[in-house]
């Protein structure tokens, strides 16, 4: 007597795929909302909601407007926010200064938010790009963003963050030594509990368009790019060594960024560091998906849950995404 092998009609590929309760069963890589991060766009004032221009469905929120969203954010089961400034121009200077201000707009939106919605953890960038008028993320001195003097004030940045009750400080501005002076920092100043979220691995990216526009960074910054610092798109080597850097000098978590179009980045870091890694569905990812998605071309939240799954696949532990309350809202069956 015979038995069937392992080919067809013995192996059948689509029994386990025929009923919903087995797809759920055999389902190797799961989206849930803990997988969650929702970026906010802080602006001074009250009731404010602007919407912004190359970022559809996303608008920058005045702190009470922030507070609203998160608690909106909480009960979906979304575990955190990341908070980026958008500051009005009369603010900014070449060196960023409004950056180390304990009163500055994202720092009393950390204290309004660890007083109304403690639950939910708060990440804030550290880099100076919402604050310089050149829009880079440090210190321009002679046509370069220059490394040291940047870390200084980067320093500063982070400890006025933490001091504000910010739980994750996120560097993501790619100068060299910022973590492990950062680290110091937290721990001579008794934040030993602060996390460092590292986005180790940046590329030089064109998706990051909209994001400039939210913040208000990008007419002030020209066609120059941020090319001295952020990474070349073709090295994957490189984001190894960054992630290593970063976790020696004492990153808690890695950032991949973009997201969808470094998936293989994504995998490769997760393989090389043992520490969270997490990625970001930048603005220009998102508003590729959301206005195709308006335009009729298929289903926003379909498309969104789809592209965070490969994310996971990939290896992400979580990622930033603008879709975050569309997505939890589905999930949660809302
Ligand atoms: C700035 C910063 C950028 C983003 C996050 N932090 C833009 C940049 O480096 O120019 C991009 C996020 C996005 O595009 O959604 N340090």
């Amino acid at each position: 007597m015979t038995h069937p092998t392992g080919k067809f009609p013995a192996t059948r590929m689509r029994r386990l795929r025929a009923a919903t309760w087995s797809r759920r069963l055999v389902r190797e890589t799961t989206l849930t909302t803990d997988d969650l991060i929702l970026p906010l766009f802080v602006v001074e004032g009250t009731g404010v909601r602007q919407p912004i221009q190359s970022l559809a469905r996303v608008e920058r929120l005045s702190i009470d407007q922030v507070i609203e969203t998160a608690k909106t954010a909480r009960d979906l089961g979304i575990p955190a926010l990341a908070l980026f400034p958008a500051i009005e121009t009369s603010l900014k200077d070449a060196e960023g200064r409004e950056a180390i201000n304990p009163k500055n707009l994202l720092c009393r939106a950390v204290r309004a938010l660890k007083t109304a919605v403690p639950e939910i953890g708060i990440i804030c960038d550290v880099a100076l790009d919402p604050y310089t008028t050149h829009g880079h993320d440090g210190l321009f001195v002679d046509d370069d963003v220059v490394n040291d003097a940047t870390v200084e004030v980067l320093v500063k940045q982070a400890q006025t963050l933490a001091e504000a009750g910010c739980d994750v400080v996120a560097p993501s501005d790619m100068m060299d030594g910022r973590i492990g002076a950062i680290r110091t920092m937290l721990e001579a100043k008794g934040f030993v509990s602060t996390m460092i979220l590292s986005y180790a691995v940046k590329y030089a990216s064109a998706f990051y368009g909209p994001f400039r526009d939210a913040v208000g960074s990008k007419g002030a910054l020209g066609t120059k790019g941020k090319h001295t610092y952020q990474m070349d798109a073709g090295n994957v080597d490189e984001a190894l060594r960054e992630a290593s850097l970063d976790v020696e000098e004492g990153a808690d978590m890695i950032m991949v960024k973009p997201g969808m179009p470094y998936l293989d980045v994504i995998a490769a870091v997760k393989a090389h560091v043992n520490v969270p890694v997490l990625a970001y569905q930048v603005s220009g990812e998102y508003a590729m998906l959301a206005n195709a998605a308006a335009a009729g071309a298929f289903d926003h939240v379909a498309a969104f849950r789809e592209a965070l799954v490969s994310f996971r696949r990939a290896g992400a532990s979580a990622v930033l995404t603008y879709a975050a309350l569309d997505v939890a809202r589905a999930l949660a069956g809302k």
